[in-house]
């Protein structure tokens, strides 16, 4: 918590709750959705009594394109510094695919060591869903996705590269600390929702026969914990099926960098597109990053036309992880009763209201 005691108000600022925020707008439309975030983010703080001090980083395609920099030193520096981060959308339709990616969101999870990245899988009253017969009571499951090892990490090479012999490697790094502690997460984490109290492992022990061999040693032993709760395993092939044929089986899903990456997708449209995806990179013991799972959707920039709701979610997480968790639930409460009796579809340019408008719905809502 920050506080600047260096003037006459600081007997008030310091009895206030005051959380430092670095924002990440990013690009295309990432800085109206995070503007929005920001209405509601304010509001919601108004009503609980705490400030949010926030701090803007113009990281991004942009400044990439003028400067050449993706994450300076610097400005990682001071992220290190904030207690949280709040991301809209990387990613340029000028800049070469993996340049940004790596450069910033890859690199933030990794040097912040977020090591959990939480995807919550919700259908919300009024949400279209593409499952057939399944409404929000089928659908509320959550993703812990280990963030910072796998096929993820960037071990690997070329040999003979541009030739007609050329070898490419890319090794999935799995370490018995890393793996463990996504796990143990994912337990805690189970045992403290409010649902099934089920954990199912996701992986592929069928053919990863090192990796995922770990993988659920270590879920077995840590199972043994947690007599309360209830564990399951499923392969990520049959996980993508059961995500469609029977959604409510699912409470919580852990699972390694890459599987989380592909099965969020699936997760994200189940539960009603990329308008409503919300994630939280976690590094429980220090700095968390929360974000839109969708992209910067350069198509859309500045039309007015896209969905804030996902980053108005993230904001509510991001307020929960500081400790806010009445704001947090305060904040998806109102995007659900926005969902439930307001928009027409959570698709861009569907909604029946603008980005701003749809902002405002959800302040008045809280
Ligand atoms: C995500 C994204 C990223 C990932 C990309 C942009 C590197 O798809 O957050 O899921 O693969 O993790
Ligand atoms: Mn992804």
């Amino acid at each position: 918590m920050a506080t600047h005691p260096t003037t006459k108000t600081t007997a008030v600022r310091t009895a206030t709750r005051t959380y430092r925020i670095a924002v990440i707008p990013g690009d295309g439309t990432g800085p109206e959705v995070i503007a929005e975030g920001r209405k509601v983010l304010e509001a919601v703080a108004r009503q609980g009594g705490f400030r949010l001090d926030w701090r803007p980083y113009d990281l991004g395609g942009e400044r990439y394109l003028k400067t050449n920099e993706t994450l300076p030193a610097s400005a990682l520096k001071e992220l290190r510094q904030v207690d949280a981060i709040y991301l809209g959308a990387i990613g340029h339709p000028d800049v070469k695919p993996g340049i940004l990616e790596q450069g910033i969101l890859l690199r933030l999870r990794f040097e912040l060591d977020q090591y959990i990245n939480l995807r919550p899988v919700k259908l919300y009253p009024g949400v279209w869903t593409p499952l057939r017969d399944k409404g929000p009571e089928h659908i509320d499951f959550v993703v812990v996705r280990e963030n910072t090892e796998g096929l993820y990490a960037g071990v690997g090479g070329f040999l003979r590269k541009g030739t007609a012999e050329e070898v490419a490697l890319q090794t999935s790094v799995n370490t018995r600390q890393g793996v463990e502690r996504c796990i143990r997460f994912a337990f805690e984490y189970t045992a403290r929702r409010a649902k099934a109290k089920k954990l199912t492992l996701c992986g592929k022990t069928n053919v990863l026969t090192f990796a995922h061999d770990l993988w659920q040693r270590v879920f077995n032993e840590v199972a043994a914990e947690y007599p309360g709760i209830q564990t399951d395993y499923t392969h990520v092939d049959a996980c993508c099926m059961w995500m469609v044929k029977n959604p409510e089986w699912f409470d919580v899903i852990v699972t390694d960098n890459m599987f989380g990456d592909i099965i969020t997708d699936l997760g994200a449209m189940i539960q009603g597109g990329m308008g409503i995806a919300a994630g939280g990179n976690l590094n429980p013991q220090g700095v968390s990053m929360f974000e839109p799972i969708g992209g910067s959707a350069p198509k859309y920039t500045g039309q007015r036309v896209i969905n804030p709701l996902a980053a108005i979610c993230a904001g509510g997480m991001m307020l929960e992880s500081l400790g806010e968790a009445k704001a947090g639930k305060a904040v998806e409460q109102a995007v659900m009763a926005v969902t439930g009796t307001k928009l027409k579809s959570l698709a861009a340019g569907k909604m029946g209201y603008s980005t701003q408008e749809v902002g405002d719905l959800v302040v008045k809502s809280l």
